[in-house]
Formats: structure tokens, sequence, C-alpha cells
């Protein structure tokens, strides 16, 4: 990770679970945070969990990666503010489990998801690598995608969410062919964990007995694919739960 010391990440999502930790990692590795939520004042309360001169690399902004225009605004704040980005963690993701597919008014929900899971990251990462080419950085996307991007399981009430990770999975892969079209070295990870013990898990009977993962098990993909040398990229990574069924 010394590479990064002293350059600028941002992560989306990074109010709670997965992009929680990850903030406090990555600022704990010597990088700047810029962290991405529509609860901002969240990942101020993150600064509390490290040490001072950590804390000191931790910024939080408001944003909601559903819209274009605060997706725009906060990256063009980064660039103001820390010179623009060089890594992205496209995390910021939801499901809605109130519905099936064939559940009727569930349109706002189901256009919820993706545009979340879906065009947030693809917005977003249209903003980083547009920064990265002004500044000729070979940065590096890291997207947080699922297990439910690579095979159908049949969780009820799923509704679109494993579509918009099968997207994840086939965006990641446009991304890389764009990147290299682009004649850049920017770099582009696909990490798909099974089930991870955040608030995006119902607390409950349904998963009492169910192996889980936690945010750290994740957070230690990201570091090991943005911790390899220029020339290596890691395309995929899948992280189970030892004992997990699906
Ligand atoms: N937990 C699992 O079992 C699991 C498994 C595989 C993959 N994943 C993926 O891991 C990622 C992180 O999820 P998590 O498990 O850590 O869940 P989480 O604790 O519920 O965190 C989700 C994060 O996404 C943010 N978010 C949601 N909508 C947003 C929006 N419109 N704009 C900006 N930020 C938004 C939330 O922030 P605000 O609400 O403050 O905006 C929150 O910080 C997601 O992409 C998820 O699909 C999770």
């Amino acid at each position: 990770m010394d590479r990064w010391i002293g350059k600028v990440a941002i992560v989306t999502g990074a109010s709670s679970g997965i992009g929680a930790t990850a903030v406090k990692a990555l600022a704990n590795a010597g990088m700047i945070v810029i962290g991405l939520a529509r609860r901002a004042e969240r990942i101020q309360e993150l600064k509390q969990d490290v040490s001072p001169e950590v804390a000191n690399r931790i910024h939080a902004h408001r944003c909601d990666v559903t819209s274009e225009q605060s997706v725009v605004d906060a990256f063009a704040a980064v660039d103001r503010q820390f010179g623009g980005v060089d890594v992205l963690l496209n995390n910021a993701g939801v499901s809605k489990l109130t519905c099936t597919l064939l559940t009727p008014g569930n349109g706002a929900d189901l256009r919820t998801v993706m545009d979340t899971n879906v065009m947030g990251l693809v917005l977003c990462s249209r903003e980083a690598f547009q920064s990265m080419k002004r500044r000729s950085v070979d940065g590096h996307i890291v997207n947080i995608n699922s297990i439910l991007g690579h095979k159908y399981v049949a969780f009820p009430n799923l509704n679109i969410y494993s579509a918009s990770k099968y997207a994840v999975t086939a965006i990641t892969e446009t991304l890389r062919n764009d990147l290299r079209n682009e004649g850049t070295r920017v770099k582009v990870t696909s990490i798909s964990p099974g089930i991870v013990r955040t608030e995006m898990v119902p607390e409950g009977d349904q998963f009492a007995d169910t192996p889980m993962l936690e945010a750290d098990d994740v957070v230690g993909a990201i570091l090991y694919a943005l911790g390899t040398p220029p020339h290596v990229q890691v395309h995929e990574v899948i992280i189970k739960p030892v004992g997990e069924m699906v």
C-alpha cells in the first residue's frame, strides 16, 4: 500500500458497513479518504475510532449517488479541495426486500436499487476516471459486487438486486475495456462477497444459523487488490464464509 500514502481515495456508501470499515482502513494505510453518503454525519463519527493523526485524513461529503448532479458536485469538490481522486471504492448499495418483481406498485423500490447499485457506480466511475485522466494518474477503481452478481440464489424478495449485481459484473469488464481503449493503466477490480454482517442484512431467525463474513474480511480483499504492483491487476475476488451454502 506504500505507493498510495498521501494519495486520495473516495469511498461511496461510507456511512456504515463495508464502506465505513474501508474508510478507516484506507486512512490507517496513509491515504486521504473522502467518504460519500447521504448520512454524512455518520462518516464524521468514524473519526472517533482512529488516532487524531488518522482522523485528520478522513473527510465526509454528503452525496446521493442516485443523483447525477450530486455525484458531479461531489467529485468537483474533491478536485477543488484535494486535487483529484486516485482510488475509487464503489461501495454504495441497497436492497429493497419489500416486494417481488411481480408486486403491484414496486416501481419506486426497483428503480432505487438500479439507480444506486448500477447507475451510481457508473456515474462515480466516470467522474473518477475524468479526474485521473486530467492528472495522468494510473488510479484504481474497486467495485463492491456480490456472489449474487455471478450466480442466482433463490432468497425471498431479492427482486432486482441480483440483476443489479450481474450488471456490476458486466460493467466492470466494460470499464476494463474502456480504460484500455483510453490508453490508460487505470485498474478495475470487482470484489464479490457472500453474506456480510452489516445493516443491509436483516436481523432475525432467517439468518440465525448462517455463517457470515465481517466487513473487515471484505476490506482485507480491497487492501490486497490495491496493494498489488502497478503491472498486476486483480480482476475478481470471490469471498465466502466457510460453511456458506450458496
Ligand atoms: N451485506 C452483505 O451481505 C453484502 C454482500 C455482498 C455485497 N454487498 C454489497 O456491499 C456494499 C456495501 O453494503 P453493506 O453491506 O456495507 O450495507 P450497509 O451497511 O447498508 O451500507 C450501505 C451504504 O450505502 C450507502 N448508500 C445507500 N444508498 C445511497 C445513495 N443513494 N447515495 C449514497 N450512498 C448510499 C449507505 O449510506 P447512506 O444511507 O448514508 O446514504 C451506506 O453507507 C453494497 O454494494 C452491497 O450490495 C453486501
